[in-house]
């Protein structure tokens, strides 16, 4: 495995008409699925930690699993901490071994956004780290009717401005996308993400990949999408094999046969993310 700064991945991915997806992992099963699939598509990946996942496992756990299961693997990848909510989380990341972080300042406002980011790039940027940030509100897709309001979608020349101030690397938008099953197909805003390409020159990224139609996905590549975030698809589909486990095997005391038939469900759901991506053979 070789592990590489974020934006050496997404660069390539934006030149080559494709995108990486960053699949949200929690502890060894979660990574050990996703290296594994991105090594025999032969394409790069990202493994990524929320907060909350960060600390289940200690990011430098998590990184530490990650060289371990990738190490004699053929695979390129980058470890990211996925919505960073403060400084110090970034630091414990980095120090860990995270090769990017994000940090995600939706909830304030656009000069503390652009305070806090630049603060997390410059940080960042001394230790070799790229910096994803957010602009606009993604939020969860149970909220969707109000995200879809224009003031929580990503403003084309604030963007600009933003990345111009910030020097952050990569940029996630909000563009009709949300985390979470929608529960209408989501219509992304096209339009708005090719003004937003327009104004700004660094990586785009997308989150809530789960339930996104492919056809949108790939429109979004085209115009300038190179991550593609996907969390819950992937857990559902791991806590439903297990709950099938468990109704066909009540009485179970292995919890590696209840891993197992977990991480088969979880690595298909990678499998499909990669091939949506259109990053097979891209290594
Ligand atoms: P989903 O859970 O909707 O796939 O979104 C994942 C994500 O964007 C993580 O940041």
């Amino acid at each position: 495995m070789t592990l590489v700064p974020l934006n050496e991945l997404l660069y390539k991915a934006r030149a080559g008409k494709y995108a990486v997806c960053a699949i949200n992992c929690c502890n060894i099963e979660n990574v050990k699925c996703v290296l594994e699939a991105a090594s025999e598509a032969c394409s790069p990946i990202i493994i990524q930690a929320a907060p909350s996942e960060a600390r289940h496992s200690t990011a430098q756990g998590l990184a530490a699993v990650v060289n371990a299961i990738g190490r004699d693997l053929k695979v390129t990848a980058a470890i990211h901490l996925d919505h960073g909510d403060s400084f110090e989380l970034a630091v414990q990341c980095i120090r860990g071994g995270f090769t990017s972080v994000m940090f995600d300042g939706s909830s304030l406002s656009f000069q503390d956004n652009i305070e806090m980011t630049r603060k997390i790039v410059e940080f960042s940027h001394a230790a070799g780290i790229s910096v994803e940030a957010e602009l606009g509100m993604i939020g969860k897709a149970t909220e969707m009717d109000e995200l879809l309001a224009p003031n929580y979608m990503t403003d084309p020349d604030k963007a600009e401005e933003f990345v111009n101030a910030t020097k952050v690397d990569c940029l996630a938008v909000a563009i009709g996308n949300a985390h979470g099953f929608y529960h209408f197909p989501p219509k992304l805003d096209l339009s708005r993400l090719a003004a937003i390409a327009q104004k700004v020159q660094i990586p785009l990224v997308l989150h809530g990949g789960t339930g996104i139609p492919e056809d949108q996905i790939k429109d979004s590549i085209k115009l300038g999408i190179s991550k593609i975030n996907f969390s819950t698809v992937t857990k559902k589909a791991f806590i439903d094999a297990v709950k099938l486990y468990l109704a066909e095997n009540p009485d179970t005391v292995s919890l590696t046969r209840l891993m197992e038939a977990g991480s088969v469900s979880f690595k298909e759901k990678v499998a499909s993310a990669i091939r949506q991506c259109g990053s097979i053979g891209k290594l």
